[in-house]
């Protein structure tokens, strides 16, 4: 088991990563005293996957708690489901005080935590994250948010965990698209930070599409760090280095956003924005062609896409505009300039975003999958 510390003042905690390590949950809840009752947030599918070793442990440790189901979908990031849950929960809310335990993926932390930070202005809450994806991101740091129509998370607050409970053995029965998006995240982190876990994935991508558990371990833990170390330097994203974490992100969401959030996940959409922005940056001369070939490869050998098809440009050229960090017209953009650092660019040649973008993106849908 390991224990990574996120230091963040009075608002410090641990990440615990290890392999079928969720026994030991119960006994460390226990010793937090976060509170005297637990509600569970899941969706029905994790519910059923993990709810038994869950109870058992907490069972064990005599800690009371409640299971509070939500859809299984993004749509549950809305205010509907955010205060039909608030009302269940002030609803069981009669004696002692209550926390709350996210038990899923990015959707269902994102909602827990976001349910957090306006109950009663703010209770307690613990990530037990239950993939890739929320393992080596989105459980970590605080970010917690609903949707509105006009966007995503649009409606949340910075408001941290007390903990976070990464058991890499519930990654076993996530589905292939589900990991391939959850590596888009972890080559990120190499291409950002650390050249070593770059080169890492691309030793063991084979064993990490085959949910080996030892280096699905190593990574998520790599991840981790470099996710805890940035949010301790820049907790609200204040300072330029939390922006760092939106490599790939900038074409990634546009992309997303043209395709109706469908059709794409996240990690496929980052991983083609991480594409496109090495090669703005290996076109403007900061990036080797080297460097350039071994993350579009890395990129492709993990079952990513290099190239989409089925989007109109147009379509993701009106959604990179109407991006909240396009600041009146000029756009930024954070390019690799080695593998293991990045720089952050204002003002990029929208002629050079567009020859990028058309080159890789065709209006006709392949049957490619
Ligand atoms: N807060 C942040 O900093 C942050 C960062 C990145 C992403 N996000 C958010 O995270 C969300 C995406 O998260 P996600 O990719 O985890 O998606 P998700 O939560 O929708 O999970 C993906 C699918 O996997 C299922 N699932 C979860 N765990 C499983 C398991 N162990 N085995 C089998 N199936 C399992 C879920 O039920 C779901 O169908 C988005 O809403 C995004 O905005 C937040
Ligand atoms: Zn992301």
């Amino acid at each position: 088991m390991k224990k990574i510390r996120v230091h963040l003042g009075k608002r410090s905690y641990d990440i615990i990563i290890g392999g079928k390590v969720i026994a030991a949950l119960g006994g460390i809840l226990k010793k937090m005293r976060l509170g005297d009752t637990a509600v569970v947030i899941s969706n029905p599918k994790i519910k059923k996957l993990f709810s038994a070793k869950l109870k058992a442990t907490l069972d064990k440790n005599r800690l009371q708690y409640k299971f509070l189901e939500v859809p299984d979908s993004e749509t549950s990031k809305s205010r509907e489901v955010a205060f039909k849950a608030i009302n269940r929960i002030a609803a069981w809310d009669t004696q002692g005080k209550i926390f709350l335990i996210a038990l899923g993926g990015g959707v269902v932390g994102d909602l827990a935590g976001f349910i957090a930070a306006v109950y009663k202005r703010g209770i307690a809450y613990v990530q037990v994250p239950t993939t890739l994806l929320a393992q080596i991101d989105s459980a970590i740091g605080g970010k917690v948010a609903i949707d509105l129509v006009q966007g995503k998370n649009l409606v949340g607050a910075f408001y941290q965990p007390r903990l976070v409970f990464s058991d890499v053995q519930f990654l076993g029965s996530l589905g292939k698209r589900e990991i391939r998006s959850g590596l888009a995240e972890a080559v990120k982190y190499g291409v950002i930070r650390d050249q070593a876990l770059f080169e890492f994935i691309a030793r063991k991508y084979r064993g990490l599409l085959a949910l080996k558990p030892q280096p699905l371990e190593s990574v998520v833990e790599r991840c981790s760090r470099i996710k805890a170390g940035i949010v301790e330097r820049d907790e609200k994203e204040e300072k330029g280095l939390r922006t760092i974490l939106n490599f790939g992100h900038t074409i990634g969401h546009a992309v997303e956003a043209a395709a109706g959030y469908k059709s794409i996940t996240h990690g496929e959409a980052v991983a083609f924005g991480m594409v496109c922005a090495a090669e703005i940056s290996f076109r403007m001369k900061l990036l080797d062609a080297g460097s350039f070939r071994r993350l579009s490869n890395l990129i492709e050998d993990i079952g990513l896409p290099v190239r989409i098809s089925g989007i109109k440009i147009n379509k993701v050229l009106d959604a990179l505009r109407h991006d909240k960090k396009f600041i009146a017209g000029r756009n930024r953009f954070v390019l690799p300039v080695a593998i293991g650092k990045v720089v952050i660019k204002e003002n990029i040649p929208p002629q050079l975003i567009r020859q990028v973008l058309s080159a890789r993106l065709s209006a006709f849908a392949e049957n490619h999958r």
